[in-house]
């Protein structure tokens, strides 16, 4: 953390070369939309009321998101450029003092450390403003940094505006920048539309400064993965990439297996305990948490949901918006949904279908159920081919099971409806009333038996 700075976040732009109808800092990569990766690398070095995000385009979704991350936006109404986003926030910025570091929305894989560095080399140069730089094969579209012939920084020249010789260069700024705020503030408003762009270039703030009398140093850092900045949706499929192997690589390094890690995806913000094995292709979303010593099978799906210990999910399975307490186990083939519960030890197996149901401690539905809106109490068992008939065609109704209650094969729950706990349902029936506690329900024709009848029929 950082005691005298602030940041400032420019999202306002519409991202032209995205091709989309969705401002570019919405897109997703590593799980998480641009501008929220930027966002969460901001409150590793500073408290949430010194973050503010520049919003222009889309501003109201974009500023959904913004405050949803608990830090404040600012308003942008014309994209005039990236020196212009920043004056848009003077009133707001303007009287903090200290440092201020500006950073581009779309450079998503800048780690805490390297902006922490960048404010240190501000400060321990005694350099007004500081700039992230690095050397990359193909330049293509940054801006270049000019050197002098002592290597200090004399200015930034934008692709659109640099020369050939200036395009040969291959120091790039990051356009994440650490400003003495005062100075930036008070030569801000220099910044002139003089370039092919017609836009408020905040890169050229460098060279307004350095012709005050002031200085100008650069942070040169080896890895330029970290400043990939996100223009096409090429370049997202890459950042992409990239933070998903650094997430994969992290929670291998904290004790958790994942076979296969290359055709693995998982959320930035998920959390694994140690022990846990993921199979390969597994894809896991979202706010999850999964415990200690799960397994969660190949080809499963798992999405914004809590697992306890050693819970199983065998291949094939969805599990979204659930809760799986300890030791339970779901699927193959499951699909858990909106506000499943599995309560410790209980079991789901293959075409079990849960939605917005609890089932209790120790119960279990091994094949072909569909559950909804249930309450099923602890150590029950629901036979295959269970149907809870949940929907009128107007409204979903409740199915209540008593602990202990035995559910036969093939049974059909008309909800709403209850069944007491440790009732029979015999395989096959129709429930349309309560079952009291401990009752058999048989809800179904009796097996009539014709003798004789083939012989009758076809005189054999
Ligand atoms: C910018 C830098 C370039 C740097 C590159 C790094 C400038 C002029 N150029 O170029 O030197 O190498 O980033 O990735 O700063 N934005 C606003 N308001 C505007 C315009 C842009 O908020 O009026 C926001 C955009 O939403 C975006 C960010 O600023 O998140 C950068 O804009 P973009 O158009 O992507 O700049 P680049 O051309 O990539
Ligand atoms: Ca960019």
């Amino acid at each position: 953390m950082l005691n005298d700075a602030a940041v400032v976040i420019l999202a306002a732009g519409q991202g032209t070369r995205m091709k989309s109808r969705m401002a570019k800092v919405l897109h997703r990569a590593g799980g998480k939309p641009l501008v929220r990766h930027a966002i969460d690398a901001a409150l590793k070095i500073a408290p949430p009321e010194r973050v503010f995000v520049v919003v222009g385009y889309q501003a109201a979704e974009v500023r959904a998101e913004v405050e949803a991350a608990g830090v404040q936006a600012i308003h942008q109404s014309e994209q005039l450029g990236t020196g212009h986003a920043v004056m848009c926030g003077e009133e707001k910025l303007g009287k903090l003092g200290g440092r201020l570091i500006v950073f581009v929305g779309d450079c998503p894989l800048i780690q805490p450390a390297t902006l922490e560095r960048l404010a240190e080399t501000q400060k321990e140069s005694g350099a007004t403003a500081a700039v992230i730089t690095t050397e990359v094969d193909d330049p293509t579209g940054y801006g270049r940094i000019i050197r002098g012939d002592n290597n200090d920084v004399l200015g930034i020249v934008e692709h659109k505006a640099a020369t050939p010789e200036q395009l040969a260069i291959r120091e790039i700024n990051s356009g994440i920048l650490c400003f003495d705020a005062d100075s930036l503030w008070r030569h801000i408003h220099e910044l002139q539309p003089d370039n092919p762009a017609g836009e408020y270039y905040l890169t050229d703030m460098v060279a307004i400064l350095i012709r005050a009398g002031l200085w100008v140093t650069a942070l040169k850092i080896p890895d330029s993965n970290e400043l990939l900045g996100i223009n096409n949706r090429l370049e997202l499929a890459e950042a992409d990439r990239i933070l998903r192997a650094r997430k994969i690589r992290r929670l291998m390094l904290d004790g958790v297996t994942i076979e296969k890690p290359e055709t693995v995806t998982i959320d930035a913000d998920v959390r694994i305990g140690i022990d846990t094995v993921i199979g390969p292709f597994a894809q896991i979303t979202g706010e999850t948490t999964i415990g200690e010593n799960c397994r969660i099978g190949a080809c499963s799906i798992i999405h914004g949901s809590l697992l306890g210990d050693g819970v199983e999910v065998f291949p094939f399975s969805m599990v979204s918006d659930s809760k799986l307490d300890a030791q339970s186990h779901a699927g193959p083939f499951a699909r858990l949904r909106m506000d499943a519960h599995l309560s410790e030890r209980a079991h789901v197996g293959n075409f079990v279908e849960l939605k917005k149901t609890e089932m209790g401690a120790g119960s279990k539905s091994m094949h072909l159920a569909y559950l909804g809106d249930s309450m099923i109490g602890e150590k029950v068992n629901i036979g295959a081919g269970t149907i809870t008939c949940n929907y009128d065609g107007e409204k979903k109704h409740a199915t209540v099971i008593g602990g202990g209650a035995f559910v036969g094969s093939n049974s059909t729950l008309i909800a709403p409806v209850e069944i007491g706990e440790g009732a029979y349902v015999a395989a096959g029936s129709v429930i349309n009333q309560q079952v009291p506690p401990k009752a058999l329900a048989v809800g179904r024709s009796r097996q009539v038996n014709k003798e004789g009848w083939k012989r009758r029929t076809t005189g054999g």
